[in-house]
């Protein structure tokens, strides 16, 4: 990775509403002991004012003055290529938090590549982080530098946790199925619309991303052991005591993408994944159902689509809103994802017979979009910086899961506020 450029970290879109967090993120972990002193870093936008006013709120909010003067300020646009690759010639990481990624990630890619810096990112656009792998795996590999997407909340729990799941069973896991549940308090949760333009277009784009399977023409991974059952589309968890429906983020792209590198690379038994999220009682099932097909149909045209990202509080029932959760509603928001993996006991041979142990983990954090994502976000890059020698030996595109699963990321999460835990040991 390259060395001696002026910032180890540059935080790109950092005038954004999550960008803002990654900052502050930035800020906290430079003055602990593995940085402190050492880490020089800078903020990046089109806009000096916006990234000025944004150091001036980390530094009041963290009681850190010198960060105004401290931290560099680069004026850079997706749109100008020229000053990208002047960002990139800067430094040797950039966190890009300028979504949607369908419409503004490549150019930094590409910038990142052809001018020696790696690159980790928040996407959960499953046509963007695939794309990417397409048109710049070969590149960045011979480059040495490594291009990590779905750094965020999309989706390094699922990843991690299903490595970490692994990890914990003693014997050969098979099959895992996580189970989001996400916890407001009093003041309840909310999300900055930038996330529901990413899914809006995301899902309306649902073919490319078929086509974009087909010229990547990865072979389906083997399974191995009992096949995983699929659930349907609504049912009851006996486990969470809850109903729960198919997660619609990039967590389950993301684990597959991890499971084949594993498989092609390491040779490691391939792991069935499915994720669901929890969704309360049935009054919250019936409500999901109406505003689900609502939006499903909306999605599917230019104009409802219009409709939608003009009133994401409308049609979000309140949930996706312009200005973003307060800080109240951050502070009373976490998240749980609980795992429930099954495998074969050592020396049992997973192709003969049933699953023969099972294992129950759980990664729990904080408020998911705008606290547990910068600590992610940041604790990826950090990884990049510090365990290099546990990376993969080229470079390249990767899911979090392939880049990271040698390195002490879980490690450094679970310091950090993100907690990685086995709930029931591995029981046969
Ligand atoms: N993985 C997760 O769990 C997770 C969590 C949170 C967010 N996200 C993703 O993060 C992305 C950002 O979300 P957000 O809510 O923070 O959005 P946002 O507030 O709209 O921020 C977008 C940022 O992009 C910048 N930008 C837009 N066009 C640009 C251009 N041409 N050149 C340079 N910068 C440009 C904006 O700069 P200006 O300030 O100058 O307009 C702003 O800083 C979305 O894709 C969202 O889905 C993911």
């Amino acid at each position: 990775m390259a060395t001696g450029r002026p910032f180890e970290l540059v935080v790109f879109g950092a005038s954004g509403f999550t960008g803002q967090y990654v900052v502050q993120e930035v800020a906290r972990v430079a003055a602990e002991d593995e940085l402190r002193g050492s880490l020089r870093w800078a903020v990046a936008g089109r806009n000096r004012e916006k990234l000025q006013a944004v150091l001036e709120k980390a530094a009041t909010k963290l009681g850190k003055a010198e960060l105004k003067s401290e931290v560099g300020i680069i004026l850079c646009d997706v749109s100008d290529p020229s000053s990208l690759a002047n960002m990139a010639k800067q430094t040797a990481i950039v966190l890009n938090c300028v979504g949607p990624y369908r419409f503004f990630g490549e150019p930094v890619v590409k910038a990142c590549v052809e001018n020696g810096a790696s690159c980790v990112d928040i996407s959960g656009e499953p046509q963007f982080l695939e794309g990417m792998y397409l048109n710049y795996n070969d590149k960045a590999a011979e480059k040495g530098v490594y291009i990590v997407g779905s750094c965020g909340f999309d989706s390094i729990p699922a990843d991690m946790g299903v490595l970490y799941t692994r990890n914990n069973l003693k014997g050969t896991l098979t099959a895992v199925e996580s189970f989001l549940t996400v916890k407001s308090g009093p003041e309840g949760a909310s999300i900055h619309d930038g996330t529901w333009k990413s899914a809006i277009y995301g899902l309306a784009d649902q073919d490319n991303l078929k086509k974009l399977r087909r010229q990547i023409g990865h072979k389906p991974l083997p399974v191995i052991g009992a096949k995983l059952k699929r659930r349907g589309a609504v049912f009851y968890s006996n486990e969470l005591k809850q109903y729960s429906i198919p997660f619609m983020g990039s967590d389950a792209s993301v684990v597959k993408r991890t499971q084949h590198y594993l498989h092609t690379h390491l040779q490691e038994t391939p792991v069935q994944y499915a994720a669901y999220t929890t969704v309360g009682g049935i009054g919250s099932v019936i409500k999901l159902m109406f505003a689900g097909l609502l939006f499903l149909m909306l999605v599917k045209f230019s104009f409802g689509r219009k409709l939608l990202i003009k009133y994401p509080e409308f049609f979000s029932g309140g949930y996706f809103t312009k200005e973003g959760p307060t800080e109240k509603q951050m502070e009373g928001s976490s998240f749980e994802m609980t795992f429930f993996g099954e495998g074969y006991i050592t020396g049992q041979d997973p192709e003969q017979g049933k699953p023969d142990v099972k294992i129950c983990t759980q990664v729990r954090g904080p408020e998911a979009g705008y606290v547990a994502t910068p600590i992610a976000m940041v604790q990826a890059a950090v990884a990049l910086l510090k365990d290099k020698s546990s990376l993969p030996k080229k470079g390249g595109v990767f899911s979090p899961g392939a880049a990271f699963c040698n390195t002490k990321l879980i490690d450094r999460l679970n310091k950090h506020g993100i907690e990685f835990s086995v709930i029931s040991k591995p029981e046969a």
